[in-house]
């Protein structure tokens, strides 16, 4: 069964983009829920595409969005909350997708795509991987949902919050960079090859009731991608790895710096290598997708930035017309 009407959840998202412009190349409608359109309606231009404002968090909106559709896409998710008490995790991650089961079974809609992350534990110390590992319990127990789960890990590409955020801290830091949990291993993923394997499973019967572990073909210290990022764009600056009790002193106190770059939760998750068992390569197995190396990829789209940003920063010095 082809599935032509896709309610999109998280759509205007890192992820949520790529994976949108792969569904409309396919054909598909796609309505992708979000709370504020305004801010994203460069998206309309995709054929197929669907934007509506809606509160993903009221039941009520659900049902009547996941009308007639064939298939739910749930991508929302935050890497950060308000306090460090775990509410708002649970919220955006376990109640929120709660209600989605709730409105497909509802709506009788029986196909869904849920997003998880690799480590994602109900017993995890993070609260983070905490919620995304008792809604991944929950997605994977629902009565009448064939339902395919995923769990990357760090992903990357063009407009990432990984790679560029610390190509952003490296520009502005002068010399020494004090890094914190250099010594957490990633298998970063490319958010091509994580967005193909969404639309690769979305008709595909084997998928149905599977967890999948998305990893890219090597792993590396958190310390060796920030090396990498420092020598890419031709930095010169000294990454300075902390010890584990300097780690948490680090994230408890830019927890209170506006746009927290650094939580005590995002420590917690980071006491676990963020890589897939040994021997397991469901990309390449359950999708023929061939995972791209970062190295690959990166250079492009850093260096771009930078080029771009130099160039922004000689216009302002340019006279005005008259
Ligand atoms: N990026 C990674 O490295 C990575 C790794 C592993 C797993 N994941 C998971 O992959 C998913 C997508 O990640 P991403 O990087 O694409 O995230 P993103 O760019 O931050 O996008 C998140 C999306 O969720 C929606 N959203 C955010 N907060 C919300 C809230 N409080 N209530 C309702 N909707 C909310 C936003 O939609 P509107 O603002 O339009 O409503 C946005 O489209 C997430 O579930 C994330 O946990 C990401």
């Amino acid at each position: 069964m082809i599935r032509n009407t896709i309610c999109l959840l998280g759509g205007t998202g890192f992820v949520g983009r790529r994976l949108l412009s792969m569904l409309s190349k396919q054909g598909r409608h796609i309505r992708v829920l979000s709370r504020h359109p305004q801010r994203h309606r460069d998206i309309k231009i995709l054929p197929g595409v669907e934007l509506i404002q809606a509160n993903v968090h009221d039941i009520v909106s659900l049902r009547q969005h996941f009308t007639d559709a064939d298939a739910v896409i749930n991508l929302v998710g935050i890497l950060n909350e308000r306090r460090d008490n775990g509410k708002e995790f649970h919220h955006v991650h376990v109640d929120l997708t709660r209600n989605i089961i709730h409105a497909c079974q509802d709506r009788g809609v029986h196909r869904l795509l849920h997003m998880s992350a690799l480590n994602a534990d109900p017993a995890a110390a993070s609260y983070y991987l905490r919620s995304k590992g008792v809604a991944e319990q929950l997605v994977l127990q629902a009565r009448d949902l064939d339902v395919s789960c995923f769990r990357p890990s760090v992903i990357f590409g063009p407009g990432d919050s990984f790679i560029n955020r610390f190509a952003a801290i490296l520009k502005i830091t002068p010399l020494f960079f004090p890094l914190a949990c250099g010594y957490t291993r990633f298998a970063p993923v490319y958010v091509g090859d994580v967005a193909q394997a969404f639309t690769e499973s979305l008709d595909m019967q084997a998928s149905f009731g599977q967890r999948y572990d998305l990893c890219g073909p090597h792993s590396y210290t958190l310390q060796e991608i920030v090396e990498y990022v420092n020598q890419t764009l031709g930095l010169k600056r000294i990454v300075n790895p902390l010890g584990n009790n300097l780690s948490r002193l680090q994230a408890a106190l830019l927890e209170h710096v506006p746009g927290k770059p650094f939580s005590k939760d995002n420590f917690r998750s980071l006491q676990v290598d963020s890589v897939c068992p040994k021997g397991s390569h469901d990309l390449q197995t359950c999708f023929g997708i061939n995972p791209t190396g970062m190295k690959s990829i990166v250079p492009a789209y850093l260096l771009h930035q930078n080029q771009k940003h130099r160039y922004d920063r000689l216009r302002q010095h340019l006279p005005h017309p008259e």
